[in-house]
């Protein structure tokens, strides 16, 4: 039995539960963007790096039985969680579990590949641009949503712990070879990999403790900080103190989260 590949976040129930409720939350803004690039019924598309297959599901509606979504990703439980829960009553997803950095991905002449938060995660972004451009037709398009600007998430009124825990995550996924802001680099990557951009926008809000946007920071928050201590780079107690002037944070009604920044990307193969 094949050993379950996991990365900085984890890939354990309670991430899996966590992402579900991220793709909910961003769900408006990335149909939106789904819909500017052109995506549509009879469309096949790639999802790059699917996680537990959230974005994958919404596609499969999408496109129809007259298209087809493939889905890669490395962890072997979110591709299982991915076939377990994809609609059966279609027959037009087809997920592989690899590795982006060192398999091929099967297949090529696609209209569209979806990449959110994934190139933030590889050692080398170049080699991703690559291999989604192998899988594209010319006039191909890919959607990026990766961060361009983490340091802008912010507690408002300014919280010391808050910037701490920033900076935790930051040094913790370039540890491992990412590069949380890899979408200052995109561009530029996608220009030498023959892509034209076709658009960009950066995502960002401004939430309240009653704000449903409020659960995103909020369930990054509560799980990373278990993530990490388990992983090593930080203290049980230091933890627990972010954890409690976080909830102080939530209790003030006059609180406010600007969240991370985001850049889409829409770029297309030449
Ligand atoms: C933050 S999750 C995002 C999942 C999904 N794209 C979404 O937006 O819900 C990052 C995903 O990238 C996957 N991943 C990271 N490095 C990878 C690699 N080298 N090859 C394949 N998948 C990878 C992880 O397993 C995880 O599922």
């Amino acid at each position: 039995m094949k050993k379950e590949r996991d990365y900085i976040l984890g890939t354990h129930e309670a991430e899996l539960n966590r992402l579900k409720l991220q793709h909910q939350i961003w769900r408006p803004h990335v149909l939106a963007a789904w819909q500017k690039a052109g995506i549509t019924i009879g469309s096949a598309v790639l999802d790059v790096g699917a996680g537990p297959g959230y974005a994958t599901f919404d596609l499969q509606d999408i496109v129809g039985r007259s298209g087809k979504v493939i889905s890669v990703e490395r962890s072997k439980k979110f591709v299982d969680h991915l076939l377990q829960h994809a609609d059966k009553s279609q027959t037009n997803v087809e997920a592989y579990e690899l590795d982006l950095m060192e398999d091929e991905i099967p297949t090529k002449n696609l209209d569209f590949a979806w990449c959110r938060w994934v190139a933030c995660f590889v050692h080398s972004p170049k080699l991703l641009v690559q291999k989604i451009a192998n899988c594209l037709k010319s006039k191909g398009r890919v959607i990026f949503h990766e961060y361009v600007h983490y340091e802008s998430w912010q507690l408002l009124p300014p919280n010391k712990h808050q910037k701490q825990f920033i900076n935790e995550v930051i040094k913790s996924w370039r540890a491992q070879g990412g590069e949380p802001n890899i979408a200052a680099f995109l561009p530029e990557i996608l220009h030498q990999h023959n892509f034209d951009i076709v658009s960009t926008k950066p995502l960002v809000f401004n939430c309240t403790p009653n704000d449903y946007f409020w659960q995103w920071p909020e369930s990054f928050i509560e799980i990373n900080l278990i993530r990490q201590v388990e992983l090593g780079g930080v203290s049980q107690q230091w933890a627990e103190e972010v954890l409690e002037s976080f909830r102080k944070a939530k209790s003030n009604p006059f609180s406010m989260q600007v969240t991370p920044m985001v850049l889409e990307i829409i770029a297309e193969k030449q």
